[in-house]
C-alpha cells in the first residue's frame, strides 16, 4: 500500500496571497503555503496535490478527478464557501473526508462570510489559524486516515 493522498485545493483569489489584503491574510505567498505543506506531508507520511483555481467548474472538475485517486480533501474554498451549492455537491459526491480551511477568522468578519456551504460536509474545519491552519488539517486529515485505516 502506498502513502495515503490528500488534495490540498485553493478556491479564487488565493493565487494573490502574501500581496492580497496582508493585514488579512499576512505576507506569505501561496507558494509559501504549498511548500509549508509540503513540508507538513514529509512529516507525517502523507502524498499531497496542491492546486489553486480562480475558477468555480475547475474546481469541481479537479474534485470530480480526485475521487478515486485521493484519501481526502484539504479545501480553503475562498470565496465560494460562502456562495457555491455546486462545489459543496462534488464535495458530498466523493464520499472522502474533507477538511475546510480558512485563513481569517471569518467569523470575526462581514455577515455574509459567516455562513459556508461546504461546513455540514467537512468533518473538521479550521478557522484563523493563519496558513499554519494548512498545516493543522493536514495533521488531523494524518489522524483520520491512519484511524480509517485500522477499521
Ligand atoms: C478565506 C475567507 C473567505 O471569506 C475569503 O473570500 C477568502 C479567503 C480565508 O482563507 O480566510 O478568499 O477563505
Amino acid at each position: 500500500m502506498g502513502m495515503p493522498s490528500v488534495l490540498v485545493l485553493n478556491g479564487p483569489n488565493l493565487n494573490l496571497l502574501g500581496t492580497r489584503e496582508p493585514a488579512i491574510y499576512g505576507a506569505e505567498t501561496l507558494d509559501d503555503v504549498a511548500n509549508l505543506c509540503r513540508e507538513a506531508a514529509g512529516r507525517l507520511g502523507l502524498e499531497i496535490d496542491f492546486r489553486q483555481s480562480n475558477a468555480e467548474h475547475q474546481l469541481i472538475d479537479w474534485l470530480h478527478e480526485a475521487r478515486t485517486r485521493v484519501d481526502g480533501i484539504v479545501i480553503n474554498p475562498a470565496a465560494y464557501t460562502h456562495t457555491s451549492v455546486a462545489i459543496a455537491d462534488a464535495l458530498c459526491a466523493i464520499a472522502k473526508p474533507v477538511i475546510e480551511v480558512h485563513i481569517s477568522n471569518v467569523h470575526k468578519r462581514e455577515a455574509f462570510r459567516h455562513h459556508s456551504f461546504v461546513s455540514p460536509i467537512a468533518e473538521a474545519i479550521i478557522v484563523g489559524c493563519g496558513t499554519q491552519g494548512y498545516v493543522l488539517a493536514l495533521e488531523r486529515m494524518a489522524t483520520l486516515l491512519a484511524e480509517k485505516a485500522t477499521k
